[in-house]
């Protein structure tokens, strides 16, 4: 049998990684959070001090960058980076990082080569558009910025991080204009996907949605 892919995609705080990592457990099939890996090359930079807006700085970090995903751990050179990559400095700067080419040759490549050798649910921003332009689901979450703040106030709250909702909504905010704004592969809706706006559903009205359309 050959491998399927489903792709999910959206602004950030549109419940995209639970809804995959559900949908990922009932369908037996891997998770791909391809956020993580563009975090994790965001926090080498930070961690080697580079001008995150200096391609070539960030290129020359890039060589030395190697990542994996272990289940649901992702691994920077080797370690764990799971809960760092969440960072408040982390979210600022990923969007800038993510932009570059270089990051995104590389991203790509590696999402490719994952998706290649089994199914997978991936989700991210250019998934349905440009990683997997043929998976066979693709949908692409939304909801109102009020929601998606107070979503990811509520997370950040729960891992004990200090944030206001203000910061938490302007954070959001500026990246997904940097995302939607950037030349390549900007975040927007694939043609042929599904769109679910998941404004006042539950997680499990978003899945059930979700699981209706695929067989
Ligand atoms: O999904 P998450 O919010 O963790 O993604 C962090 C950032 O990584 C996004 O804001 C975006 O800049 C970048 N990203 C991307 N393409 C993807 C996934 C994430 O550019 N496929």
């Amino acid at each position: 049998m050959s491998n399927i892919s489903i792709a999910i995609d959206g602004p950030a705080g549109a419940g995209k990684s639970t809804i995959a990592k559900i949908i990922a457990k009932v369908k037996k099939l891997t998770y791909i959070d391809t956020g993580a890996m563009y975090r994790a090359v965001t926090l080498k930079c930070i961690q080697e001090q580079v001008d995150l807006q200096d391609h070539r700085q960030v290129e020359a970090v890039l060589m030395d960058t190697k990542i994996e995903l272990i289940g649901d751990s992702i691994f920077l050179n080797g370690t764990n980076v799971s809960e760092e990559i969440r960072r408040s400095e982390v979210n600022k700067w990923v969007s800038e990082v993510a932009k570059l080419s270089a990051v995104r040759k590389k991203m790509v490549e590696m999402q490719r080569a994952i998706a290649d050798s089994q199914s997978v649910v991936m989700d991210g921003r250019d998934i349905g558009t440009f990683v997997l332009p043929h998976a066979a689901y693709k949908f692409f979450l939304t909801a109102s910025i009020e929601e998606r703040a107070k979503r990811r106030f509520e997370e950040q709250q729960q891992k004990g991080f200090s944030t206001s909702l203000a910061e938490v909504k302007s954070e959001i905010e500026n990246r997904d204009r940097i995302d939607t704004e950037r030349d390549l592969a900007p975040l927007t809706q694939a043609r042929d996907a599904i769109l679910i706006d998941t404004t006042g559903l539950s997680i499990e009205e978003v899945v059930d949605k979700i699981l209706s359309y695929i067989q």
